[in-house]
This record gives structure tokens, C-alpha cells and sequence, in this order.
């Protein structure tokens, strides 16, 4: 079994994200000693925005690229052969401003690629990253589970879905900035929620 981890909190140690996409690794490997671990933590390594020289690297041929439009296709390309090599793809996601992070879009526009992990057929668009199981730590300082505000779900089982990654579990610690008390109960349930996803 292939892991994928992708991390993309601000933040390194502090992270809540993190820990608890470390958590999930962890029970993934207790329960095969074997599988392999590539994490790309989005925090520390940025992806570059996908800006005009970006998109026109992509749309020009490789025959006919420059070598910085070589080269940037390439940094894409390596996040998609990432998660093409991957069984199984852990994300710790804070959530920023009612959204993800502009670090985690970043990732998604690299891995999103036309006629690679996407294509349109007759019968509608078809997503390439099939077979693959998904577990999605988010963190939250308020409390929006459920509610028209948490636009993160939503968001990621649509983009997720339409690259073919439909088996999703969702994990929250929420409430994270509501006190210390409420802080350890979020992530205290956070871990059985781990628990019982792993299971499933
Ligand atoms: C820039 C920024 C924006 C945030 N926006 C929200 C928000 O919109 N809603 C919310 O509930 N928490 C928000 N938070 C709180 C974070 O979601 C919370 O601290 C979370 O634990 C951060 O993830 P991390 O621990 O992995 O870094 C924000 C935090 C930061 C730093």
C-alpha cells in the first residue's frame, strides 16, 4: 500500500492538521507495517499559483516548451505522479478564512489535468484517480459542521469526485479557538473519529 500524506497548514509543529494527519498515517501503518509514506507537506514546500506563464507552459506543446516551461510543468507533474503512485491519500486541511488553504488549491489546480486525471466523454467528464481512498483531517477554530458556512466539504468531495476520488472520510477537531478545555475535547474526538474511519 502506497500512502500519499499532503499537509498543508501554515504551520509546522503547531499544527493540529498535521497531528492529526500523522494520526491516521499512523493507524494506516499499524494495521500494514509495509506500506510506504511520501509526504509533501504544502506549508513548507508552496506549489507556485497556477498564474499566466503557468497555464501557458501547460497549453503549449512539450515538443515545442521553453526550458523554464519545461521546468514548470515538471513541479505539476511530480504532484500528479504522486498521487497516481497512491493507494491511499491522507490530507490535513485547516480551515482559512471560510475556505482551504491557497496552499491545498494550489495542489488541486496541479493535480486537476485535463486528459490525465480528468477527461470528457460523451456521457460527461470522467475522473482518472479511480480505486484510491481518501481521508481528510479538517480543523477548525469555530464549530461549522453540517452548516452552510463549512464550504470545505462540499468543495472537496465535488473537486475530489470529479478526479475520480470518491471514497471520502471526513474527520473534524473543531472548536480548536474556543478554549483550552474545548481544544482537547475536539481533538480528543477527532482521534476516535480516526478510529472509526480506519475501521470502516
Ligand atoms: C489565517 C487563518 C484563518 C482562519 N480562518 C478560520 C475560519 O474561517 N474559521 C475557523 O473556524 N477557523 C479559522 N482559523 C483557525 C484555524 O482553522 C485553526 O487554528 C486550525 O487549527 C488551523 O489548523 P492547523 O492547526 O493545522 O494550523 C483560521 C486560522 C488562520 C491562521
Amino acid at each position: 500500500m502506497n500512502v500519499l500524506q499532503i499537509n498543508s497548514s501554515a504551520r509546522r509543529e503547531a499544527s493540529h492538521s498535521t497531528r492529526l494527519a500523522n494520526r491516521i498515517v499512523q493507524r494506516l501503518r499499524d494495521a500494514d507495517p509495509d506500506a510506504t509514506l511520501t509526504v509533501r507537506d504544502l506549508g513548507l514546500k508552496p506549489h507556485p499559483v497556477l498564474d499566466e506563464s503557468a497555464l501557458g507552459a501547460l497549453f503549449t506543446p512539450a515538443s515545442q516548451r521553453t526550458a523554464e516551461q519545461s521546468a514548470r510543468v515538471a513541479l505539476d507533474d511530480a504532484l500528479i505522479a504522486e498521487i497516481q503512485a497512491a493507494d491511499v491519500v491522507v490530507l490535513g486541511v485547516p480551515m482559512y478564512n471560510f475556505g482551504v488553504p491557497a496552499a491545498l488549491k494550489n495542489w488541486i489546480d496541479a493535480i486537476a489535468r485535463a486528459g490525465v486525471t480528468f477527461r470528457y466523454t460523451e456521457k460527461g467528464p470522467e475522473g482518472l484517480l479511480k480505486g484510491k481512498k481518501v481521508y481528510v483531517a479538517l480543523t477548525r477554530g469555530g464549530k461549522y459542521r453540517n452548516t452552510p458556512s463549512d464550504t470545505q466539504v462540499p468543495y472537496l468531495k465535488t473537486v475530489f469526485g470529479f478526479l475520480g476520488l470518491t471514497d471520502v472520510s471526513f474527520v473534524y477537531a473543531e472548536g480548536l479557538a474556543m478554549g483550552a478545555d474545548a481544544e482537547e475535547l475536539a481533538i480528543s474526538l477527532a482521534y476516535e473519529e480516526i478510529e472509526a474511519a480506519v475501521a470502516a
